[in-house]
Order: structure tokens, then sequence, then C-alpha cells
């Protein structure tokens, strides 16, 4: 196993083979500038008076029916807080081989996981340049034993972080929740009883164009909150088009999870969006993913009246079942959704 991680390569001068993406997926233009199109948000203002908060949730509707993508500031979060989390993450790819190989555990969704390209390296054709740490982290006490014990802040650091992640996650669904016009509270239960930990880290690739960090996807969900550390990435899909989410100070970047595309009818447009490698800078970015307890079972808000943009009419499934989807077909879109069509007469 270790072997393929690429953080224990050293003097990389070309692209493996079994790396290079067919001509139709690479990167293409990697000069794509950045973005500043992606709508940023102030969530300082949700807390202010009722007109303030009412405007905070339209634009993040917006956001969310145009992009699928924002950005937060102001979100409560300090500054030093994130930049120390985000340097232990660093860390960990920093630590030695054998240490790296010891962090992999097992084959189980739910245990802290180390592993290079996806979850699937052993059935994909094409390998993805990143490493990757994944953990769950709510709730807190029936996980934090299992993560990496170096660097030896890892635990309480990245535990503090991510009980203020959660809140952020829930403040945030509660302003989603509102603007959709569900009941108080529709999502603050087993629809948002797990947080997941997934840390990407991107070394520098020879030959960019080549290769690709993340392949498309949609995050299989309800919302991601990434912390990226300040070197472009991550490309969003919108109208066909790819835009560079810029990185932004003290800010996190926001998405549309693919269940929350599904739970509001379509209202909510989940965004395919990929990670691209550079020839010069290691990337780092930590996905902080808010997801549904493994025996939640997923479908549309009743209480919504109708389907939006030709979302497709699903049988109710186990969020478990999804992800398993996910990993199966890698992340690809339409075969995910042919598994949950209804059964036909
Ligand atoms: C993800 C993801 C983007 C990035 O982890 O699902 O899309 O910039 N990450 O690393
Ligand atoms: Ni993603």
């Amino acid at each position: 196993m270790d072997q393929k991680l690429i953080s224990n390569w050293s003097n990389i001068k070309s692209v493996p083979e079994n790396y290079i993406f067919p001509l139709e997926s690479r990167p293409g233009d990697l000069k794509i500038p950045t973005s500043n199109s992606i709508p940023i948000i102030d969530l300082n203002e949700a807390q202010k008076d009722d007109s303030d908060r009412a405007n905070t949730i339209h634009q993040i509707i917006k956001a969310a029916q145009e992009f699928g993508f924002f950005q937060v500031i102001n979100h409560g979060i300090l500054e030093n807080e994130m930049k120390e989390t985000m340097s232990v993450f660093k860390e960990v790819f920093q630590m030695s081989d054998e240490y790296k190989q010891k962090l992999y555990l097992d084959d189980d969704l739910k245990t802290c996981k180390r592993f290079t390209s996806s979850l699937r390296y052993e059935t994909e054709n094409v390998h993805l340049w990143r490493d990757s740490l994944r953990h769950p982290a709510h709730p807190l006490e029936d996980w934090q034993h299992l993560w990496p014990e170096n660097p030896t802040e890892y635990r309480e650091c990245v535990g503090n972080f991510s009980v203020k992640i959660k809140e952020l996650g829930s403040r945030i669904m509660d302003l989603i929740s509102e603007g959709l016009g569900l009941k108080c509270g529709y999502f603050d239960n087993d629809l948002t009883g797990s947080l997941i930990i997934s840390i990407n880290h991107y070394p520098p690739c020879p030959e960019p164009s080549l290769t690709l960090g993340l392949s498309k996807h949609k995050d299989p969900y309800l919302i991601t909150i990434l912390m990226q550390d300040g070197v472009s990435g991550l490309q969003v899909l919108k109208d066909g088009k790819w835009i560079t989410v810029e990185p932004l100070p003290h800010a996190f970047v926001i998405n549309i999870g693919h269940l929350l595309e599904i739970i509001s009818k379509g209202k909510l447009k989940s965004a395919e969006h990929r990670a691209v490698t550079n020839s010069s800078q290691t990337r780092t970015s930590a996905a902080f993913f808010i997801a549904p307890s493994d025996d939640c079972l997923i479908e549309p808000a009743q209480d919504l009246t109708h389907y939006e943009n030709n979302q497709p009419i699903l049988r109710s499934f186990k969020y478990k079942e999804f992800l398993k989807n996910f990993f199966d077909t890698l992340g690809d879109t339409d075969l995910i959704l042919k598994s949950f069509e209804p059964p036909k007469n």
C-alpha cells in the first residue's frame, strides 16, 4: 500500500502512465483565471435584525440555486484556529513513511483511513494525484480515540475545531431550511447526524495538464464546508464551463451536496467540481462533510410542493446505500441515480 502514497515518492520527473487521464477528462486550459463570481456571504449579517437575516437567507438560496457554491466570511471561527488546524493537517502528510503506513487501519468506511487516490484504488482506471486522510468526527467521543496520535496535538486541535465546524454547519442548515420554507429544525436530526473530515493532500505534479487531484463529482452529502490553504486548485462546473474558486483568507467554501439537491426536489443545485494539480506548490484542503447517520432514510421533502430543474423522481433510499453507490461508481452522477429509480410496473 505505502509505496503508492504520492507524498512518499521522491524526485518524480514525469507522470506514471496510470495517472494520465484520457484526453476528454484532462484539465484542459490550466490558466483559467480565478473567479470572484462565486458569491461571498457575510454570516454576521444573519445575526443582526430580522431583515438582515432574511437578506442573508435570500443570498444563500440564490447562490445555492445559481452556483451550488458560495464562500462564507465572518462565520465566527477565529483565523488562528483555522491556521493552526490547517498546519496540523499538513503535518500528518509530513510524518515518516512508517507512521503513515500504520495509520491505514481497515476497509470499513467508518474508521480512520489514510489512502491515496480514491477509496476504490484497485478498480479505478486512472489514479488521482492526491493522498487523503478521512475519518468521522461526530459525535466526538465515538471517534476521537481512533484518530491519528501524531502530530501530538492532532486529536485535541482537530476535536475542538470539528465541534465549531459542526455548529457552523447547523447554523447554515437552519438558514437553508428557513429559505426553503421548511419547518424550523427540519435538518436537525439524523439527516445531519454525522460529520466526516476528509483531508486532501495534493503534492506538486510534474505534468498538471495530464492529471487530476479529484475528478468531476458531486459530494454525496448535505453540505460541505471546505477549508483551502491559499493555493488554488478547486474548480466548479457552471453552465458547461470550469471556474476556479479563489482561495480567500479566513473564508470557508460551502457547497450543496447531492443529497440536499434530492431532498430539496432540485430547488438547490449540487454543482459538479474537481481539483486540478500544479507543478510548484503542495496544496492541502480539508473537507468537512455534514452527512446523515448511516441508517437515515433519504427522500424528497414532502413539504415542498413541486420538483424543479428536471429533478428525477427517485424511490426513498438509505444514505448508506447511496454512499456505497457513490464509491462503487467512482462518483458517476448518472450511474448513482440509476439505482434509485423507482421500480417500473
Ligand atoms: C472533496 C473536494 C475539493 C478540493 O473533497 O470532495 O471536492 O479543493 N475537494 O480539495
Ligand atoms: Ni467534492
